[in-house]
């Protein structure tokens, strides 16, 4: 592949065309902010927080949509740029519950991170404040748009990982809203509760629900374990308190990596030290506990093979 000169911050570099300016700085080994950017997705420029400085250019750019071109001169950390970066956490900081004390993402939280970074306490924006009702609908997933920044990650997982589309934006302005179609909670949903959308939400507005109120983030420690469910073999994290197992979390998903319920409660019944007693699944609309043998589909794939013998 044709290689592409140019400079970044100061420094010259060489990079494969169509490597974008992100790309090139974190070969590089610099950090840029990015709230809307997955490794795993497809990239939007939505949050414009990875902006970077172009000489020549009119205005700073996108670094996770913009491909480095011939002859570039980049820099990433200008004082225009920090100085952007914090009107746009300043912007977001807007419209934002300020609970980091009580929030259960507090300690891994993309927000709260760059906030601190970019020393940016809170908003000198006061406007109106949204005061959305949770989605505690359902046995699996906290959804609170209060705290959602927009970014679309969870729209894109559930699309492009899933194939489910239950996602989406609604509403204008300051009533864009992310919400499942014709604004009904997760549980009217066809939500599967493969829990791809927790996985990338960067703030608390996706929550796994079975670890609410268990643990602040640095009480707990992270063992990757692969699902032998099916051949997917997807990732998941055992999470520790202490020596006790408190939950089975979703890694991100991707190509070939689904992630399923059932995996992720399969995984909960054969290491968590208080396994869920009753799974529950949604039948005719309602969720119902049900036996592990259906849960996991296990009865369905003994009634096959019996009836294969009849
Ligand atoms: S849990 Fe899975 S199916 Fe449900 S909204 Fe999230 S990504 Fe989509
Ligand atoms: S719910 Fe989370 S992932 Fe989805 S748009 Fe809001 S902040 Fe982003
Ligand atoms: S989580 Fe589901 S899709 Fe992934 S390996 Fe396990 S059973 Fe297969
Ligand atoms: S990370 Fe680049 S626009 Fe959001």
């Amino acid at each position: 592949m044709a290689k592409i000169k140019f400079t970044l911050n100061g420094r010259p570099m060489e990079v494969e065309s169509g490597t974008t300016l992100l790309e090139a700085a974190r070969q590089a080994g610099i950090e840029i902010p990015t709230l809307c950017h997955h490794p795993a997705l497809s990239d939007f420029g939505a949050c414009r927080l990875c902006v970077v400085k172009v000489e020549g250019a009119r205005n700073l750019v996108a670094a996770c949509v913009t491909q480095v071109a011939p002859n570039m001169v980049v820099e990433t950390h200008a004082p225009e740029v920090i100085e952007a970066r914090k009107m746009i956490l300043e912007l977001i900081l807007a419209n934002h519950p300020l609970d980091c004390l009580t929030c259960d993402k507090c300690g891994d939280c993309r927000l709260q991170d760059y906030a601190y970074e970019y020393e940016v306490a809170g908003s000198g924006f006061d406007g109106e404040r949204h005061d959305y009702e949770i989605d505690d609908s359902n046995p699996y997933i906290i959804r609170d748009n209060n705290k959602c920044i927009l970014c679309g990650r969870c729209i894109r997982a559930c699309s492009e990982i899933k194939g489910m589309h239950i996602l989406d934006f609604a509403g204008r302005g300051f009533n864009t809203k992310v919400t499942p179609a014709f604004d009904v909670s997760l549980a009217e949903s066809d939500c599967v509760y493969c829990h791809n959308c927790v996985s990338v939400c960067p703030v608390g507005a996706l929550m796994p629900k079975e670890l609410a109120g268990k643990a602040r983030a640095w009480e707990v420690t992270k063992h990757e374990v692969t699902c032998t469910f099916c051949d997917f073999g997807c990732k998941f994290d055992l999470v520790k308190k202490g020596s006790e197992i408190i939950g089975v979390q979703a890694r991100t998903g991707g190509a070939g990596r689904p992630l399923c319920l059932k995996g992720r409660l399969g995984l909960e019944l054969v290491y968590s030290s208080h396994p869920v007693r009753k799974p529950l699944m949604k039948k005719n609309g309602e969720f119902v506990p049900v036996d592990w043998e259906e849960a996991l589909r296990i009865r369905a794939i003994v009634n096959r093979i019996e009836s294969l013998k009849d």
